[in-house]
This record gives C-alpha cells, structure tokens and sequence, in this order.
C-alpha cells in the first residue's frame, strides 16, 4: 500500500484523554488511514518522529479570527501553535450576518473597520472562507452584537418584538447555511440593556438545529455567579449547550472566587449540557472599557485609534504623562484596546485545570501590540502548565485543546487520532514545546512545532509556513446536545 505520508516513531497522544503510545500513523486522501507498526508501508512523503509527539491538530474554540482568515489566510499566529480549526463569532461580535450603518460599534471593532464587514448573510461569509481557503479549518457562531448592530438603532436598550423577530430570522437563516450557534457578548455595553427574554426568544432558534449558546458573561467580575445561572436558564430554556466563554474570576475583590465558579458549573452540568474555555493567562485583553479601569492592577494600553504611539505603554504613565487622573486619560485614548493584569494565577490554574475547560485563545488578531495568547496559548498549556508547572498530564493538556473541544462543537472525525478521520494533526517536542511570545514581545512564533498538517496537506514545518491552504469551512454537524457526556 503506498500512502500519501507516513509518520514514523511518534508518540501518539490521540485526544481522547489517554497516555501516548508509539506508532506510526499513515495518511491517505486527507485522512489518517492507518496507525500502528506500519514498517512494510511506503509512502510519498515520509517523517521520523522519533522523540516527537503526535497529536490531533489543536482546536481553537474561542477565537475572533473572522475577518483574518480571509484577509491573512495563512494565519500564522494560530498555524505556528499547531492549531489546526478555529472557531470564530465569539463574545456576541461575528463578521456575518452583518449590515453595518456607519463604523462597527464596540467591540465589533475588534473585528477590524467598516471596510472588513462585508458579510449580509451568513453564506456570504461561509462562501468568502471557501473561496479563499484559508491554511486553517474555519467554524462559525452567530454574534448577538452583530444581529442587534442590524436591526436596532440604539444599541443601549432592550430589542422590540419586531426587533427580535428580525433577529431571529437573520439567526435561524444563519443556523440553515452551518452556523454552529449564537454568543453572547453581555458585558459589553452594546449588549448589556439587552434583557434575558431577549437572548431567550432568540435563543429558541438553537432549539431546533441542536445548535450552541456560547456568551462571554454579562459580569466576570462579583456577580460572576449570577451571569453564569442567567447562561444557564438560557440554555435549559432553549435545551441547548451552554459554553461559558473565558470562564474567569475579574477583578481584585473576585480573587479567589474560582472554587464557586466551579462548583456552579459541576451542579449545572448535572442537569444540563454545559461547559466553558479559558485561556491560559492571568491578564485579560478587549477593547478599553472605563468601567474597567482601576488601579489596583496594571493595565497596558495595545491600540489607540487617535494616540497610535502609544501601544504598549502603561495607562498608568500615560495618564501621568498628560497630568491626568486615569479615567480621563482613558477617555482621551478611546476608541482604543487594553490588556487587564485582573486575574489571580490560583484562579487561572484551577479554572483550566477542571475537566469541563476547553483551551481557546480569545486572541485578537487586529491588534498592533497583542496580548500573547494570540501567539502562545496552545504551547503555554503543554510546555509552561503541563511540562513544567505540571498542572495536568500532557495527555489531558492535548485532549482539552482536540478530543473535547471536537466533541462539545460537533466536529466529527477530528479531533482525535484514529482510522477515517480528518488528518489535523500536529507533530511537536514535548521537552522544548513553549510559548515564546509575551507582553512585553508579544508576536513571536512558538518554539518546538515541527510539522502541522490540515486535511492531510503539510502546511508548516520546522518554523516555517510553507504557504499550503487546504483548510475547510466546517458546518455544523448533527444535534450538538448529543455530544455532552
Ligand atoms: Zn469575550
Ligand atoms: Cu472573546
């Protein structure tokens, strides 16, 4: 039999939350075909990965890539971590469908400018990603910002009737053309007047598809527990998964609190379909929220849209700079991005070490002096947590980033290393695997990636992107309710 790749000597760690064993594993047609003692086999290409860890190419669940896979498609910030899908339309902001009067409101604008929305339809913007194929897999959410930014002309108050009913047209169209699902993005202050009947009526759309409810909480921060039991009265309300976005614990007076996060997610997840991602960094990073400057921690201004000098500078020396209290100076900066030092480590750890986390990124793409997770997150959870911290075991830090991440999503036959499914896969060094981007360098590849392919196409290797795209756009697949335990 002679195979289109041949990976020799690895140490397989499926995605399924098992220890690795050695095998090589064969690839065929963009699928893997074979794995075990394959030494008879011969094939077109052929790797030794001796010393090198196999795993399920990384799913990124939480990512605000939209625009960029089509106008960067070889994503290097994400194909450089070994990440192989990204899931984009998170935190209630999506590229489609929207209809924008005038500039994105915030955060759409994390998005990029007015010129990137270009996507009326749902199935414009699933066209627009088949057309330009970018090198990674692309799924998709509806964002509940960008239905309201359609149909509402002031953004500070609940939706009408008809409102809602416009909305759940654009959404129910959306979830026909493979949107995996509505997010919420409720602590924004373009979603927050938002009531939960209006997120409910909406949500009744997922009922019929099986679809998913992700949402970036209304509060991270003291009412943190009573955002979470909102998410979930809207998912028992419309019987589907609820996915907390970047489960956190916000805010200096929050420290600690993570144990109760927790716990309300275990006793929710007894009666219902839930879960949550996290990325793995005791900072937070969005657009500049002035209810959320402080100075009890530190915060880094990353873009400024009318003081572009000074990204990457301290709000702190900005505002003493300009003889300014820090509201103020805040204010001036605006529109503009931030990375909040608001979280505690405990709280980090315990959150991404629980069964439910998936690993996603949050990385913002657009941004000119990013917060690293858009560069690191993936091989900070295997070498910083699971190598060196050892929070968990390497098996457990790859099945949170493939085999579950595939399954809460529905992503059938990725995901995981076996017969017949997508070749994701992702070959790495588990001894020198690390993040290397950081604040105060934040756009640096990571070290120890050595071969990364998508649907069976190698398309990075030893550092480099070798300018391949054959990543797909991933419709939603089946009842996504099937998929939890
Ligand atoms: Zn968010
Ligand atoms: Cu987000």
């Amino acid at each position: 039999m002679l195979y289109d790749t041949l990976i020799r000597n690895a140490l397989v760690i499926d995605g399924s939350n098992v220890p690795g064993y050695p095998a090589d594993v064969a690839i065929r047609n963009g699928r893997i075909e074979r794995i075990g003692d394959l030494h008879d086999a011969t094939a077109s290409e052929t790797f030794d990965a001796a010393g090198r860890v196999l795993a399920p190419g990384f799913i990124d669940v939480h990512t605000h890539d939209d625009t960029v896979v089509i106008r960067q498609p070889q994503m290097l910030p994400k194909l450089s971590q070994g990440v192989t899908t990204v899931i984009v339309g998170n935190c209630g902001i999506s590229a489609s469908p929207v209809t924008l009067q005038g500039n994105p409101p915030d955060p759409m604008n994390l998005l990029g400018s007015a010129a990137a929305f270009v996507y009326p339809r749902f199935s414009d913007y699933r066209e627009a990603v088949e057309a330009v194929r970018p090198t990674l897999n692309v799924a998709a959410l509806v964002g509940h910002t960008a239905l309201r930014s359609n149909h509402l002309d002031d953004l500070y108050r609940t939706a009408t009737p008809s409102e809602i009913s416009a909305m759940r047209t654009q959404l129910r169209e959306s979830l026909e053309a493979g949107a995996l699902g509505l997010s919420t993005g409720l602590a924004y202050a373009s979603a927050f007047s938002a009531a939960t009947d209006e997120v409910m009526q909406l949500s009744e759309e997922l009922t019929a598809f099986g679809a998913v409810y992700t949402t970036h909480l209304r509060s991270e921060f003291e009412p943190v527990l009573e955002a979470m039991a909102e998410a979930f009265h809207i998912g028992r309300h419309a019987t589907s998964p609820v996915i907390i976005s970047h489960l956190k614990c916000a805010g200096v007076g929050n420290w600690g609190r993570s144990p109760q996060l927790l716990a309300s997610l275990e006793a929710a997840a007894k009666n219902q379909a839930v879960g949550c991602d996290c990325y793995p960094y005791a900072a937070s990073s969005s657009t500049l929220d002035l209810k959320q400057v402080t100075d009890a921690h530190r915060i880094t201004i990353t873009w400024s849209t009318p003081h572009p000098d000074v990204s990457g500078r301290d709000l702190i020396d900005i505002a003493a700079e300009w003889n300014l209290p820090l509201l103020d100076a805040a204010r001036r900066l605006q529109p503009a991005g931030a990375v909040y030092y608001g979280m505690d480590e405990n709280d980090v750890r315990r959150i991404l070490a629980h069964p439910l986390t998936m690993v996603g990124s949050d990385g913002l793409p657009e941004d000119p002096f990013p917060h690293p997770r858009l560069w690191g997150a993936f091989p900070r959870v295997l070498g910083h947590f699971s190598r060196d911290v050892g929070l968990f075991a390497l098996h457990t830090a790859v099945h949170k980033m493939t085999g579950l991440s595939a399954a809460r999503f529905g992503l059938h036959d990725r995901g995981e290393i076996r017969p017949g499914n997508w070749a994701d896969l992702v070959l790495f060094d588990p001894a020198t695997v690390r993040d290397v981007a950081d604040f105060s360098d934040p756009q640096q590849p990571a070290q120890g990636i050595e071969g990364v392919w998508i649907n069976g196409v190698l398309s990075y290797r030893d550092g480099q992107a070798n300018g391949q795209r054959a990543g797909r756009f991933l419709a939603r697949q089946g009842d996504l309710r099937d998929n939890f335990r």
